[in-house]
């Protein structure tokens, strides 16, 4: 059985939670099996899948299509999908249609990017039975464009607005939050003022959590660097020798030799040859 909304409630102060993102089918089969708790259908996938700048251009359509794949191939995670840029926030009646969308294509869970502005949203999507994850912090979908990459809740009154942000989320109903890019002491503070787990990015090591993109963790996307982000493989230089080798044989006639050939049984050969001749 996949792993329920209970069952990521039931972890907090007991077990760390694990999240990965995911994006296709077949990464997601691989992450499942390790155990993880979490694949986050993150509209990163914009940057790291389809080469955009930032997540501002993905579409519901899009994120529709990667929560489908990883759905194939998850077993035991649990799956949550982010909603993208401008597709809750015009009205709560156009979030509940995308979020449905995206539990049609396979989500267990949606998530959403904001703090108190967005509480009503969140409840409604709640109130239809749709469990939401919040995240909010470092917000790819906003703060980009508005400031470029920061480390938030450095200040007393950063501080404080963020863990008033977590506890209306809460309020709201969402099941889980993700803490981006922020102070380690902050993430602390509001990870012990809320009943629900944290998840953390580049956020320190006392959320009840932590998520990593993918590409991050197996050294893939080469972009952008961030300094939270640790790399477990060289998986873009693994890549590029293990492609490199392939070319120097096509071209050399190295490759294929028999071993990666098919053969026709000799009587018949001859058969065919006398015809032809
Ligand atoms: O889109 C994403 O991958 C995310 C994680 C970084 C939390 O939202």
């Amino acid at each position: 059985m996949p792993k329920s909304v209970r069952d990521i409630l039931s972890m907090k102060g007991t077990k760390k939670i694990a999240v990965i993102t995911s994006y296709d089918y077949t990464t997601a089969q691989l992450c499942d099996k390790t155990g993880i708790d979490i694949l986050l259908v993150g509209d990163s996938g914009g940057m790291v899948m389809l080469g955009y700048e930032n997540t501002i251009p993905v579409t519901m359509e899009q994120m529709c299509f990667f929560t489908q794949a990883v759905r194939a191939g998850r077993q035991n995670a649990m799956v949550v999908a982010d909603m993208p840029f401008m597709s809750y926030q015009a009205s709560k009646s156009q979030a509940i249609v995308n979020a449905g969308r995206l539990v049609k294509a396979g989500a267990d869970a949606v998530k959403l990017e904001g703090g108190a502005e967005i509480r009503d949203t969140v409840r409604s999507i709640v109130e239809v039975g749709i469990p939401v994850m919040g995240h909010i912090g470092f917000q790819p979908q906003t703060t980009t464009l508005q400031e470029g990459y920061r480390v938030q809740a450095r200040t007393k009154d950063a501080a404080l607005s963020l863990v008033q942000n977590a506890k209306a989320l809460e309020e709201a109903g969402v099941f889980s939050i993700v803490l981006e890019m922020v102070t380690s002491e902050v993430s602390k503070i509001i990870t012990e003022s809320v009943r629900i787990p944290t998840i953390g990015i580049g956020s320190g090591p006392d959320c009840d959590g932590q998520v990593l993109v993918v590409h991050d963790v197996l050294g893939l996307y080469e972009k952008i660097k961030p300094k939270f982000a640790k790399r477990y493989l060289d998986l873009a230089g693994e890549i590029v020798k293990a492609v490199s080798e392939y070319r120097d044989d096509v071209v050399s006639g190295k490759f294929p030799s028999q071993e990666h050939s098919f053969s026709m049984e000799k009587p018949e050969l001859e058969r065919l040859r006398k015809e032809l001749a």
